[in-house]
């Protein structure tokens, strides 16, 4: 079975700080992948090369198939290529659902050209995308707070709302950095669920975490990367166990 996000041999630089060396990783559909590694590691780096946010130096990157080398952030995003931001980059002042409504993909109307062109098509595709919009707060049990400007809610909705902005686009790869990093209580049991049932619906996930918990809970297989390397790889019970990651991630 051909896997749905593979990177092949990957490698990124910035001047001498080598962010990724020579990385392979293949994910299926269905599969949630833990990515772990102590600050500094390469983990968003990773991330940011496979959505586009630069480009590799070398090695290829492909998802269903396709090949994602050349393309910038928002032909990836086309492409199926869906993710949260580790500092979520919301939009304080603007409502939840706004902020739900700037980026999915092959928004029709955010184009002038439909709006005076294909009005009724135009019309029909933003009330689809509303509609989206708040069958995703739903699910998080966040209608409620739909129309309240992000400013106004709690931490942990903001981060269901980074979640809720990512699975607006409805492509089969979603990448979560960092989904966790301070949320507790409702918001992180919801968390856990939407992340399971995206992958149950068919995506293939990559999440990064420090919150050995929900690595634990969520991924059976896992990655751990250090300076842009992957040092080890394996269920999550082998990696926890292993004296690499100790040494490295908990400085024991
Ligand atoms: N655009 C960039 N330019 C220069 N250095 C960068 C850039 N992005 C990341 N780095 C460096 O690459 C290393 C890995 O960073 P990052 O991928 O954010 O690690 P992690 O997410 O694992 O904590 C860090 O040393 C960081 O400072
Ligand atoms: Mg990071």
């Amino acid at each position: 079975m051909s896997a749905l996000i593979s990177l092949k041999d990957v490698c990124k630089s910035f001047g001498g700080i080598v962010v990724a060396d020579h990385i392979s990783i293949d994910i299926q559909r269905g599969e949630i992948l833990g990515l772990i590694g102590p600050n500094g590691a390469g983990k968003t780096s990773l991330f940011n090369l496979i959505s586009g946010v630069y480009p590799a130096d070398s090695g290829s990157i492909s998802v269903s198939g396709q090949s994602l080398d050349g393309l910038n952030l928002h032909q990836r995003a086309r492409l199926g290529v869906a993710r949260t931001w580790q500092h979520m980059r919301l939009f304080a002042s603007m409502s939840v659902l706004d902020n739900m409504l700037v980026a999915p993909r092959d928004y029709p109307g955010e184009k002038i050209s439909n709006i005076l062109f294909r009005p009724k098509q135009t019309a029909a595709a933003n009330v689809a995308m509303h509609e989206r919009a708040m069958g995703i707060l739903k699910r998080m049990n966040l209608q409620a707070i739909a129309d309240s400007s992000v400013n106004d809610i709690t931490f942990g909705q903001q981060k269901l709302v980074g979640l809720a902005r990512a699975l607006m686009n409805d492509g089969e790869c979603l990448l979560l950095d960092e989904p966790m990093a301070g949320v507790e209580g409702n918001a992180y049991e919801t968390m856990k669920s939407i992340v399971r049932e995206e992958a149950a619906s068919g995506r293939a996930v990559c999440v990064v975490e420090h919150n050995v918990s929900f690595i634990k809970d969520l991924c059976n297989t896992a990655v751990f990367m250090a300076s842009g390397k992957i040092l080890e790889r394996g269920s999550v019970d082998s990696l926890l166990a292993s004296q690499t990651l100790a040494d490295l991630y908990f400085g024991a």
